[in-house]
């Protein structure tokens, strides 16, 4: 069965927590895409041969959930030759067999506009940057503000801009605990199986 569930919102929203337990419950694999653009952001060097020469080993760095790295991030994913260079693994892990879970941005609108489930999820920036900072702790007013700047970043590009695909079902999460947040995405898909 080919069947995917795109996941993407801003950041500390909540898109890796539902999609780790979106893909437990229905036996999927699960891909982080962010991850792939901390590793190009944290290699260092030119970041297009960064984004091309990808390793397991630079997506396994211990880094790559610092702010400095999220930062880091935001800033390679708005030149068009990472983002494409990134595109077919993207693109074969959302439609090889068994079906798949994928977080990210641009999963719904770029990476697989054809995604059998679109999930956008998203909570207020205040709710968002209080969650980064029970994390990784750290001054909360300059966690707020880096998440803040990096929404403008995410949703401001020209290649890829954040937001929500046509058809996707929002779940915004400021009000929900981690429980509700992941009922409501399983029962979507869960409807979509059927
Ligand atoms: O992947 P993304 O950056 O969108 O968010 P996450 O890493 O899944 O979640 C950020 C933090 O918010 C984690 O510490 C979660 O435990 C917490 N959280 C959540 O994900 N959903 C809620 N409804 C409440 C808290
Ligand atoms: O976990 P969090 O939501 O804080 O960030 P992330 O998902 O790890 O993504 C880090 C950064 O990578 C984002 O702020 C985006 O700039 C970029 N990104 C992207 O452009 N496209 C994606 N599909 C995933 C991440």
């Amino acid at each position: 069965m080919i069947f995917t569930v795109a996941i993407d919102g801003p950041a500390a929203a909540g898109k890796g927590t539902i999609s780790r337990a979106v893909a437990a419950h229905f036996g999927f694999a699960h891909l982080d895409t962010g991850a792939l653009y901390r590793a190009v952001g944290v290699k260092g060097g030119d970041p297009v041969a960064a984004a091309q020469t990808l390793t397991p080993e630079d997506l396994a760095r211990d880094d790559l959930r610092t702010l400095e790295a999220g930062q880091a991030a935001s800033r390679v994913a708005v030149i068009p030759e990472v983002r494409a260079a990134l595109f077919d693994f993207q693109r074969r892990f959302a439609r090889a067999e068994g079906g798949a879970v994928l977080d990210g941005r641009d999963i719904g609108t770029v990476i697989c506009p054809e995604a059998e489930v679109k999930l956008y999820v998203t909570a207020s920036p205040e709710v968002r940057a209080h969650r980064r900072w029970l994390e990784l702790g750290g001054d909360a007013a300059e966690v707020l503000a880096q998440v803040k700047d990096r929404d403008a970043r995410d949703m401001g590009r020209a290649d890829a801009p954040l937001r929500p695909a046509a058809d996707a079902v929002e779940i915004d999460t400021s009000e929900l605990s981690i429980e509700e947040a992941v009922a409501r995405a399983i029962e979507v898909v869960r409807a979509r199986l059927a």
